[in-house]
């Protein structure tokens, strides 16, 4: 169960993409009958390797736009599954462009909105990927801002990147709430100094490193009573 209990000061709520507003895992089940029963196995590790393949480069400063990624990490994800199918796999690839909004998404966004919250979305996708996920689904109308990490040419958790929100929305980071399904995600982003919420999508608990979340919500609708 959430512990819910009240955000002081909050002028903007700042979510995660992937994992958090978009569904990671509706590209692989809208085409699981062509996958078989290696669909849950490709989904699970193109999503790993889509994280890990962000960390590694950004500790080899080898940064390239997370849509280059997003293809390599498909490919290593099929090719360990023994999947060599090259029209399936730009079928995957493209239905990242169009990834399926979390119900809650819209619910939370419009509501923010009408509480006179500023809105955005902080992630390592490159602006072209994020603009087709958001116009597709809708949330377009109900974000005043996206902001990518190409900006800053270095993939999360770099403190750099959570800088870009007070930057651009002219906040501070105590009246930032930062909201993310990915663990490691949300307490980077409390441990550079918003009020993080992670929403608990996955049956998760906390990893131990630096930072910890100031909430845990069950559903993005949970934050229009703590803000
Ligand atoms: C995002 O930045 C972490 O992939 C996630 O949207």
């Amino acid at each position: 169960m959430a512990q819910i209990k009240k955000l002081v000061g909050i002028k903007a709520c700042v979510f995660d993409a992937y994992g958090t507003l978009f569904d990671v895992h509706s590209p692989v089940g809208r085409v699981a009958g062509k996958l078989g029963d290696k669909a849950q196995a490709v989904s699970d590790m193109w999503r790993l390797k889509h994280l890990s393949y962000s960390w590694l480069r950004a500790l080899m400063g080898e940064y390239v736009p997370f849509w280059q990624v997003t293809g390599e990490s498909l490919d290593y994800a099929l090719a360990v599954n023994g999947i060599d199918n090259p029209e399936l796999r730009d079928e995957l690839l493209n239905l990242y462009l169009t990834l399926d909004a979390y119900g809650d998404a819209v619910v939370a966004l419009k509501g923010l909105k009408k509480m006179g919250k500023a809105t955005a979305i902080l992630s390592n996708g490159s602006p072209d990927m994020l603009e087709a996920a958001v116009n597709h689904s809708g949330l377009d109308k109900h974000l005043d801002y996206v902001l990518s990490v190409a900006e800053v040419g270095i993939y999360k958790p770099d403190a750099r990147v959570y800088q870009l929100v007070v930057d651009r929305m002219d906040v501070q980071p105590h009246e930032v709430c930062f909201v993310s399904a990915n663990t490691w995600d949300a307490q980077a982003a409390a441990n550079f100094g918003f009020q993080a919420a992670r929403i608990d999508r996955f049956g998760l608990i906390d990893e131990n490193i630096p930072g910890k979340p100031s909430l845990m919500l069950d559903s993005l609708a949970e934050l229009l009573d703590v803000v």
